[in-house]
């Protein structure tokens, strides 16, 4: 029996960050071997090779729902064929005032301008280290707000030295609306001078331990065909491992009206839905199968993830979707494919 709308419910009966953070602390226990019968989910296999990994099933869990790190068996009982935690900042930081994530369930969306919360590296990757989880595990990686522009770079360097040695790959985000300054690095020199520096200090690093984890790129919604292509060739250009299309939009249009409209942040969820398969659809213009897309952004059932697939993506990542119905999603999409 499916309990989570009853949950679901409950939940936004209540302020959306309080449900967010009620669910993660039972999520950390639930996840605990003992109760992890509680919210396992049987998912059939359905491999998928990517990036030099066997993903087991090609649905995964997007960054910024586990900003810490701190659920990871919890969510890797309940079958996702892969896990993406983060973003995870050098140090730590409280982000942006609250309230500062807005629900619109006309719309199966929501607004979020969090701005990078969390407990910084050092404690994210104790949990990272105290996981059972065996599973496909993506570390997403981002800067401090305090952190000048111009000393971005070492942000990322940093960060991807850490979490290198846990990594099966490791996610650059450089999209979100909610860091200012964040969404230049997507264009010209600042993109081309990001992506060689993080292939040099890869490249070290797979010396340094003799294994190599792939780079992806995560993108946003909110660009023209011209500069999603520009972004595919310097990828190419560059040897990028993988492609995560798309983080959130900044455009209202779609739910122009809606009494929180207006807030600022980045817009998940259905209304996002179209703008990223469009950007994938560019992205495979140029990429063919030589970088691999994974592909996200309003997925909330099979026949959306396969529009994500059949736009040329090679996985799948939710996270509004799976806010508004749940583990069910999983299987439901799984089982379709
Ligand atoms: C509340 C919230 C917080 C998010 N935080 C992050 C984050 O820290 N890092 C990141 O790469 N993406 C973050 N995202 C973006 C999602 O990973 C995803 O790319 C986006 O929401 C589109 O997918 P969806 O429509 O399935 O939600 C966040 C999204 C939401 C709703």
């Amino acid at each position: 029996m499916n309990v989570y709308p009853c949950i679901r419910r409950w939940l936004f009966n209540r302020d959306p960050e309080w449900s967010h953070e009620f669910t993660l602390r039972h999520l950390s226990w639930l996840g605990r071997k003992p109760f992890q019968g509680l919210i396992r989910q049987q998912i059939v296999e359905k491999p998928v090779d990517c990036m030099g990994i066997r993903f087991p099933n090609p649905v995964g869990l997007a960054a910024g729902l586990d900003k810490n790190g701190a659920c990871i068996d919890a969510f890797g009982a309940m079958g996702f064929g892969f896990i993406e935690v983060g973003t995870v900042t050098p140090e730590a930081q409280p982000g942006n005032p609250r309230p500062r994530m807005f629900r619109l369930p006309e719309h199966h969306a929501i607004i979020n301008r969090m701005g990078f919360n969390n407990e910084g590296i050092d404690a994210f990757l104790n949990n990272v280290r105290k996981r059972s989880y065996k599973g496909v595990l993506g570390l997403n990686i981002g800067k401090n707000k305090s952190t000048p522009e111009e000393h971005a770079i070492d942000d990322y360097l940093y960060c991807l030295e850490r979490v290198y040695p846990f990594a099966d790959y490791v996610t650059v985000n450089i999209s979100s609306p909610n860091t200012p300054g964040l969404r230049a690095f997507q264009h010209g020199s600042q993109f081309s001078d990001l992506l060689s520096a993080l292939k040099k200090r890869q490249s070290e690093l797979s010396s340094q331990f003799s294994r190599y984890v792939p780079i992806v790129i995560k993108i946003a919604p909110d660009m023209d065909k011209g500069q999603v292509q520009e972004i595919a060739r310097l990828l190419l250009e560059h040897n990028i491992d993988g492609v995560i299309a798309t983080n959130t939009t900044i455009d209202r249009e779609s739910v122009a009206g809606h009494k929180h409209a207006e807030e600022a942040g980045g817009l998940s969820g259905l209304p996002v839905r179209q703008l990223s398969t469009q950007v994938i659809s560019w992205l495979h213009e140029i990429l063919g199968d030589r970088i691999p897309i994974i592909g996200v952004g309003g997925i909330d059932s099979a026949e959306s993830a396969k529009e994500k697939l059949n736009a040329g993506a090679k996985l799948v990542q939710i996270y509004t979707g799976f806010i508004y119905q749940g583990p069910q999603l999983i299987k439901e999409i799984v089982n379709d494919l």
